[in-house]
């Protein structure tokens, strides 16, 4: 096995230690499959990556997961990061939003899984994910900078890094970055297919 693979095998091992900590569908099945992952073979990305997901990464490793920061250290620069695009029902994009997906049910995703969808994601300082939901569980685990999270109708508040959010399937969420950029892994049980995914109105 090359040098990528066992990295990216050693990240997604700690990845699932962590998630199967949560106490959810989504948890558990994001840990089973991690587990599963056969990462021989799979080729390391070389893709231009915007500055702020380096500065994400850097603030993370001095938090709470320092020691999942430095597996995915190992293998961040290698990930297939591109921007953030809403999906076709919806106009908006954002440059101040990358995303790495890992794993997924698309042949094109570093590791074909049909059960979970699998990533990375961060944002600039002062940035803003718009409210969206989709059919899909999902479990975010904050791994560096304080940004605000917003559930629902419920008013936007900040989550420290180290710290889970879920969320039931459709429930609508946003985010929004003050003076820090934002680091989270991201999961996807249930129903994967992103045909669900929409965007929503904002609260107001
Ligand atoms: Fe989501």
């Amino acid at each position: 096995m090359g040098e990528f693979e066992v990295s990216l095998k050693v990240f997604l091992h700690k990845c699932a230690e962590i998630f199967g900590q949560h106490n959810s569908t989504v948890g558990r099945q994001t840990a089973d499959a991690l587990l599963r992952v056969d990462t021989t073979g799979v080729q390391p990305a070389d893709r231009e990556i915007a500055r702020y997901v380096g500065d994400s990464l850097e603030r993370a490793a001095t938090g709470p997961h320092r020691e999942l920061c430095a597996t995915l250290n190992a293998v961040h620069a290698s990930l297939h990061w591109r921007t953030w695009q809403a999906p076709a029902n919806a106009s908006a994009n954002n440059s101040d939003i990358a995303l790495a997906s890992i794993a997924g049910p698309e042949p094109e995703i570093m590791i074909v899984s049909g059960s979970i969808r699998f990533g990375v994601l961060a944002m600039a300082p002062g940035a803003h994910y718009p409210p969206h939901s989709h059919e899909a569980e999902e479990l975010y685990l904050a791994l560096g900078g304080t940004a605000e999270w917003r559930k629902g109708d419920s008013p936007f508040a900040p989550v420290e890094p180290g710290t889970f959010v879920h969320h039931p399937p459709w429930m609508s969420h946003a985010m929004k970055t003050n003076a820090e950029p934002l680091l989270t892994l991201w999961a996807w049980a249930g129903n994967i297919d992103t045909g669900t995914y929409r965007m929503d109105a904002e609260a107001k």
